[in-house]
């Protein structure tokens, strides 16, 4: 593994202004040199940026700019210092019918405006038991990738996450996990030429990730519902950041 593992926090929408205020003073004990990045709802996340983590948000919109009400561009994003979007996230997919095609509109926008990638993909548990796996996440990869540039692809980076095992407590076996991981770096290696990253997301806890950690190519973790809880985040980051 060429850099140092990562962790990323995807609080989605959780906590209250009050909570994070509590959660904010637990994590602001602690040195990231970079190796964090936190992705709390879009409203706090003024409060996040400037510290030694990177600052994350959770989705951007398909458009540049204008008459979207509700909606928060990749240029206002970067304009308020933020480091990188999730885009693809399995719940944008399927509760906000997000498609390969708008998934590939929001990473364009976000490397005009200089924002980094984190490339959200991942099979449903019937894609799974029908074997489908490989061939389902090849077609993300492809459709959300093709006609970037190099230097473009350099920005993203995939985070791998089987939709069963999100929220689930649920994990594909250890040896599951590092044979995906291949192929998804060489399907990238294959049809784009270039080396990418690939995080671990669904159901990583402090308990698991002693174990998840052993697995040799990968390159970080997505956590959802244990980077809610200040303690049990810090626990996982220590895991990785000391190993
Ligand atoms: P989880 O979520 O850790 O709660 O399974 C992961 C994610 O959705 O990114």
């Amino acid at each position: 593994m060429a850099s140092k593992r990562i962790v990323v926090g995807n609080m989605k929408m959780n906590l209250t202004a009050q909570e994070i205020n509590k959660y904010l003073k637990v994590i602001e004990k602690k040195e990231y040199n970079n190796q964090v990045i936190f992705c709390p709802s879009s409203l706090y996340l003024p409060y996040f940026v400037g510290k030694t983590y990177g600052v994350g948000i959770q989705n951007i919109a398909a458009y540049e700019n204008g008459a979207y009400t509700g909606e928060i561009s990749a240029l206002q994003a970067k304009s308020m210092h933020l480091d990188c979007t999730l885009i693809g996230h399995s719940e944008r997919r399927e509760y906000f019918k997000e498609t390969d095609e708008v998934v590939r509109q929001k990473i364009k926008l976000s490397l005009q405006a200089n924002l980094k990638v984190i490339l959200c993909i991942g099979e449903t548990e019937e894609e799974r038991d029908s074997l489908k796996t490989y061939k389902v996440l090849k077609k993300q990869i492809v459709n959300a990738l093709k006609g970037f540039e190099e230097k473009e692809l350099k920005k993203i980076i995939i985070a791998y996450e089987p939709i069963w095992a999100i929220g689930t407590g649920k994990t594909p076996s250890n040896e599951e996990i590092k044979d995906t991981i291949s192929f998804i770096k060489d399907i990238v290696k294959d049809s784009l030429h270039i080396n990418m990253s690939v995080l671990y997301g669904g159901s990583v806890n402090e308990k698991n990730i002693a174990s998840l950690n052993q697995i040799e190519n990968i390159d970080g973790y997505l956590v959802g519902g244990a980077s809610t809880k200040a303690d049990k985040f810090m626990k996982i980051i220590e895991v990785v950041v000391n190993q």
